[in-house]
């Protein structure tokens, strides 16, 4: 009996660590989206993100064209390259990385940047929902 008790305990704290993780993985994106959402975007597609991803822009300088995968390069669950520091940058799929998309300033830092450096401005809800929607199911 109080062996069971005991494993009852320790299956419970198991199924609420497991609840605990999820929640703040799924925090974050649904966070950010349901902002987008009241800024009236939506709903949001994972296909437009990633072919948002992929799709080139000129560089005002005369550059090579740039997109999301210069720094993050082709495969989102293996390692980049900052494209103008060399510096390895972690992989972007949560699957490979589960500090991914879990801090919504982290992420909303990162947009302003790279959606200036690469797009020339900052990305519209719209487009950020649909990055979200993309990233998370990598
Ligand atoms: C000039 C290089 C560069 C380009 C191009 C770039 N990124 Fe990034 N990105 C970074 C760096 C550096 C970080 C922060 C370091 C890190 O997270 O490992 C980052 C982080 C991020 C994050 C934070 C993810 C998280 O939760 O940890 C997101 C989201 C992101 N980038 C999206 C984009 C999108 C969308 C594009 C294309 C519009 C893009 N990036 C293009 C360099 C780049």
């Amino acid at each position: 009996m109080k062996q069971s008790h005991r494993f009852n305990a320790v299956m419970l704290c198991a199924l609420l660590a497991m609840g605990m993780t999820s929640v703040v993985y799924a925090d974050a994106v649904t966070t950010l989206q349901d902002e987008y959402r009241a800024a009236g975007a939506g709903p949001f597609s994972a296909s437009a993100g990633e072919k948002a991803w992929t799709t080139a822009h000129k560089d005002a300088e005369g550059g090579p064209d740039r997109n999301c995968q210069t720094c993050h390069g082709t495969d989102l669950t293996k390692a980049g390259k900052h494209q103008r520091t060399g510096k390895a940058i972690d992989p972007l799929a949560p699957s490979a990385n589960k500090e991914r998309l879990t801090d919504v300033k982290f992420i909303e830092k990162w947009f302003t940047r790279n959606c200036k450096w690469t797009v020339g401005r900052e990305c519209t809800a719209q487009e950020k929902g649909d990055f979200l929607e993309y990233l998370k199911g990598l």
